[in-house]
């Protein structure tokens, strides 16, 4: 009989997955290099105790749940698994696990639970209030979700106390909701909204939540809450790096928009001052992050972090985005761009598993239609006028990769001979 669909080759990940840091404590995709740290956390008594962890697990079942449970999650979107690391010692180590599980996206957002074990070395030091306040930034400004749920059995009061401490608060009790020692129990469902996290009008909950029911201090969460930093994950493929732009990208991102190729090609302000360099890094680049419409990255050398360009996802409609690129006239021509594009596709499918790819040019933007081809793009349609070119109808190409297209050439060249550099 032939195997069953289910057992086909899991499509391979090529981004490390999100790293979310604050500067003390790093949420990373729990991997199988994380599978005695599992083991370890599902043994610890309090965890077998509160949340039904399996005091019998090993570094080798460890590794096989990693494979067939968090890889899956992570591959279809429904369950996403971080590692919790901290310094201990001088060294990063493992101190617990928290998750966004239940994921259920939807058009204009969506809601999902979430779920934290730490270790003893991660308890009474704040990191399972960062590991949080780290997970609810990436639920709620990464994923754009609206709502997030805290399940805990009543009389688990270290958990609610965490859960009210970050915000979350009491929406229900509910008899057999809960289990501790292996039995039913009654539990709690706590709620936080996106809009009580951002902290927009009907949000200012967030903060009188936190300070109600604990000293912010003592979590070392900010007091004043409900500003939303972006957290704007780290990819690397060991030679270029996607990061967060930064105020050193600027002098760089001048010259890459006034470059003539730039202004002919793509629709940056004409004229472009470090002004407009300064609004873009410290105001458009972490809204489009906060809001998930606009996921713009720095593209830098990852052996010396020189900025190259940018790339971006434009998250117009569900399951899909569009592309952009900008790569300075120093980094064309090097593979920088096609890396760059090749983690940025890795990550819109594996991370926040989109279904499609689009990319938009304007005709006859050779090279920019040359970098779609080498990633499998297929041209799907040239648009007689469908290009906003400043005010003036442009013919423009689009493109589309879905999930699982291979991202390597699908036909031959037929544009024209390459540049001579
Ligand atoms: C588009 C862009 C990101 C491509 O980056 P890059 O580093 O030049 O990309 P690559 O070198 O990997 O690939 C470009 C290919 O197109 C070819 N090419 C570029 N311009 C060309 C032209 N006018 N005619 C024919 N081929 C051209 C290059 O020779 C190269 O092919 P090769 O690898 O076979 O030599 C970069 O050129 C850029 O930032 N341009 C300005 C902004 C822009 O146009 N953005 C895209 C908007 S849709």
């Amino acid at each position: 009989m032939a195997a069953p669909a289910m057992e086909a080759a899991r499509p391979e990940i090529t981004t490390p997955g999100p790293r979310l840091s604050d500067g003390a404590t790093v949420l990373r995709r729990f991997s199988a290099a994380g599978a005695a740290a599992y083991a370890a956390i599902h043994r610890d008594p309090l965890n077998v105790q509160w949340a039904g962890s399996d005091p019998s697990m090993t570094a080798e079942s460890a590794a096989v749940a990693i494979r067939d449970h968090i890889d899956t999650g992570w591959d279809d979107g429904r369950s996403l698994r971080f590692a919790v690391e901290e310094l201990v010692d001088g060294n990063a180590a493992v101190v617990g696990t928290v998750s966004v599980h239940d994921v259920l996206r939807t058009a204009s957002g969506g809601s999902a639970s979430v779920g934290i074990k730490m270790l003893p070395a991660g308890r009474g030091q704040g990191s399972a209030a960062r590991a949080i306040r780290l997970l609810c930034g990436y639920a709620f400004g990464t994923l754009g979700l609206d709502a997030l749920h805290w399940r805990a059995t009543v009389g688990n009061l270290p958990s609610r106390r965490l859960a009210e401490r970050c915000g979350f608060v009491l929406a229900a009790e509910i008899p057999g909701y809960g289990h501790v020692d292996g039995g039913i129990a009654a539990g709690w469902v706590f709620v936080l909204t996106a809009a009580q996290w951002l902290g927009g009008p009907s949000g200012a909950g967030r903060s009188d939540a936190g300070r109600s029911h604990a000293d912010p201090g003592e979590a070392g969460l900010p007091v004043r809450g409900l500003e939303l930093e972006p957290v704007v994950p780290r990819l690397s493929d060991g030679s270029v790096v996607l990061r967060a732009l930064a105020d050193r990208d600027a002098p760089q991102l001048v010259e890459n928009c006034t470059d003539p190729d730039a202004v002919r090609w793509t629709t940056v302000p004409l004229g472009y001052t470090s002004a407009h360099a300064a609004h873009f890094i410290g105001t458009i680049t972490p809204d489009g992050w906060r809001s998930g419409k606009v996921l713009t990255f720095a593209v830098a050398s990852a052996e010396s972090d020189e900025f190259y360009g940018t790339v971006d996802l434009q998250c117009n409609d569900p399951g899909t985005a569009s592309i952009g690129i900008l790569m300075g006239t120093h980094a064309r021509g090097t593979g920088a761009a096609e890396q760059a594009v090749r983690l940025l596709a890795g990550y819109a499918f594996d991370q926040l598993n989109l279904g499609y790819l689009h990319w938009h040019a304007l005709v006859p933007n050779w090279g920019s239609r040359k970098l779609a081809w080498k990633l499998g793009f297929r041209l799907e349609a040239e648009v007689r006028g469908g290009y906003n070119d400043r005010g003036t109808p442009g013919d423009r190409w689009t493109l589309s990769l879905a999930a699982g297209d291979p991202r390597t050439p699908q036909e031959p060249w037929t544009g024209p001979d390459p540049l001579t550099r």
